[in-house]
């Protein structure tokens, strides 16, 4: 529980803000954007973060390039068949998320950081949208999404 806990998201926030200081115009934005939402005379609290919409894409385009957990392990609870793979109950299955998450067939120019790229898009960290898996998804996805 303290392992995945803590190093997930600190390994997270380090490459979040590598990247802001590798994107300077990034970094203005969210320090725009902060502004106009939280004043910069308080610190951001939990009921900020549904206005802070740049800073939820930032957060995502580094969750999509840098998978602390690259790797999720599944057991297939039935027999079933996924692109003509026949696969048998209790197989252990690994997905690579960090392949999925730069696969230029689901992502342009995918070893960009461009947050924008989730401008007007539905796509979320909660396991849903099976080109990004940031917390896994089904039953053992992260509790802690
Ligand atoms: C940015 C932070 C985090 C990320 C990216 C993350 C990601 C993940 C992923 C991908 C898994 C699934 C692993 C697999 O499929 O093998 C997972 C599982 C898990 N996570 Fe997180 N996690 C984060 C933070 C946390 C925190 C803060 C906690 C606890 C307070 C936590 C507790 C767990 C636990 C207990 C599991 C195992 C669930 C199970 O096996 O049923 N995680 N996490």
């Amino acid at each position: 529980m303290l392992v995945v806990a803590i190093n997930t998201s600190a390994t997270t926030v380090d490459w979040i803000l590598t990247e802001l200081l590798r994107h300077p115009h990034v970094m203005k934005k969210i320090h725009k954007e902060l502004e106009q939402v939280v004043d910069l005379e308080r610190v951001v609290e939990e009921s900020d973060l549904e206005s802070l919409k740049y800073l939820d894409m930032v957060v995502k385009e580094g969750m999509r390039l840098h998978s602390v957990l690259p790797l999720s392990q599944c057991e297939a609870m039935e027999d079933c068949v996924v692109d003509g793979f026949r696969i048998r109950k209790g197989s252990r299955i690994t997905i690579n998320n960090y392949a999925i998450q730069r696969d230029p067939n689901v992502w342009s120019e995918p070893e960009k950081f461009l947050p924008e790229r989730f401008v007007g898009s539905n796509i979320d960290v909660r396991g849903r949208n099976f080109q990004f898996l940031p917390f896994s998804a089904g039953r053992r996805s992260c509790p802690a999404v």
